[in-house]
């Protein structure tokens, strides 16, 4: 479904999810990895229809966000802006980065970020698992995708160099417990990095953005409600470290929502988020809204459009702000004493 120049065609990716539904039966893996034994046997895909997007349906309800071309469209902009934020860079991670052999991406989505990875290292062999099947299917020798839940027991029977997971807020039940299966899953010195961002946080806008503050309110207070926090990037350091993970890092970086930056690559990256953060606030807010807070689907399409009318108002000036944070499993006695 990508093209040689890694632009994904979104009709076929929208034939490609019709078709799972309709053909895929207790068989759960796409691209089947000899080393590894899929967790579950998934039940048959099932899908929701919601205010036209479609959504995958689980054992534990709804997923979050849609599963749809929109939602695919939306990932790979959301892609290009996490490179731009990261200088070019895809991963911030540089230890032990020529021995990684095993690489997982977890929650992959359409496979983006584990394709990059697989150009970008081609001795790597790279899984990206998802529970929903978006994935791109015209992919390089050294990617597979597997299809599975990531909350659930991992049985891959081969451990990893190397696991990357970005943009799961809002997706994970218990942080805590997919650390673990994270450090279990790893060879001793192999690195962990999870890329994620914190709510917007506005910045010197006079009035205060009543309505951005009182939808970041809402977002986290509808995520505790579906039990799966977007606000717990700040407390991921900390989870590391009582998992056992050693040499943790975290870098801030941030994702401005305008373009107000004296800094052209910083006024771009804001220009595109400010953009896609309009375009889809429907998507990420509406099964939240809904069936987290009981709103009904026209009274969040209310909602959001007195908050798209508040920021174009206000010339509004605030940021997300991205958290890299890396670390790795120690080898016992071999830790390095002083990180690159
Ligand atoms: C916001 S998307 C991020 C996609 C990708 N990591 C990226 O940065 O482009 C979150 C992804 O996590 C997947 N996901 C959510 N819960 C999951 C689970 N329990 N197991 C596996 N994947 C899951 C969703 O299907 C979705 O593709």
């Amino acid at each position: 479904m990508a093209n040689p120049d890694g632009e994904i065609d979104l009709d076929s990716l929208a034939d490609h999810v019709i078709d799972q539904e309709s053909e895929t039966d207790n068989d759960s893996a796409v691209g089947v990895d000899s080393d590894a034994v899929s967790t579950t046997s998934l039940p048959k895909f099932q899908y929701a229809t919601e205010n036209g997007r479609t959504y995958h349906v689980h054992d534990q309800g709804k997923c979050i966000l849609p599963n749809d071309a929109r939602e695919m469209e939306r990932l790979n902009d959301m892609h290009k802006i996490w490179v731009n934020t990261l200088g070019g860079e895809i991963s911030l991670c540089r230890e032990s980065d020529t021995r990684r052999q095993r690489v997982l991406d977890l929650g992959t989505g359409n496979g983006t970020w584990a394709i990059a990875y697989a150009d970008a290292h081609l001795t790597a062999q790279v899984i990206g698992v998802d529970i929903t099947p978006t994935q791109d299917t015209w992919v390089p020798p050294n990617v597979q995708f597997e299809i599975d839940d990531i909350e659930k027991e991992w049985t891959w029977k081969r451990k990893f160099d190397f696991v990357f997971g970005r943009d799961l807020m809002g997706s994970i039940r218990d942080w805590a417990a997919l650390l673990r299966s994270i450090f279990n899953n790893l060879n001793p010195g192999g690195w962990v990095e999870i890329q994620d961002y914190g709510y917007p946080h506005p910045e010197g806008t006079e009035p205060p953005p009543t309505k951005l503050l009182e939808w970041r309110q809402e977002m986290v207070r509808a995520s505790k409600a579906l039990g799966k926090r977007i606000d717990m990037i700040e407390e991921l350091e900390d989870l590391m470290m009582k998992e056992g993970f050693a040499e943790i890092r975290c870098v801030k970086k941030r994702i401005p929502l305008d373009n107000s930056s004296k800094n052209e690559s910083l006024n771009q990256i804001g220009k595109s988020a400010a953009d896609l953060f309009e375009a889809h606030l429907e998507s990420i807010s509406m099964i939240r809204f809904k069936d987290g807070l009981g709103y009904s689907i026209d009274e969040v399409i209310a909602y959001l459009s007195a908050l798209r009318t508040e920021l174009k108002k206000n010339h509004m000036s605030a940021y997300f702000e991205a958290h890299i944070i890396y670390g790795c499993k120690p080898v016992q006695g071999l830790v390095s004493e002083d990180p690159v």
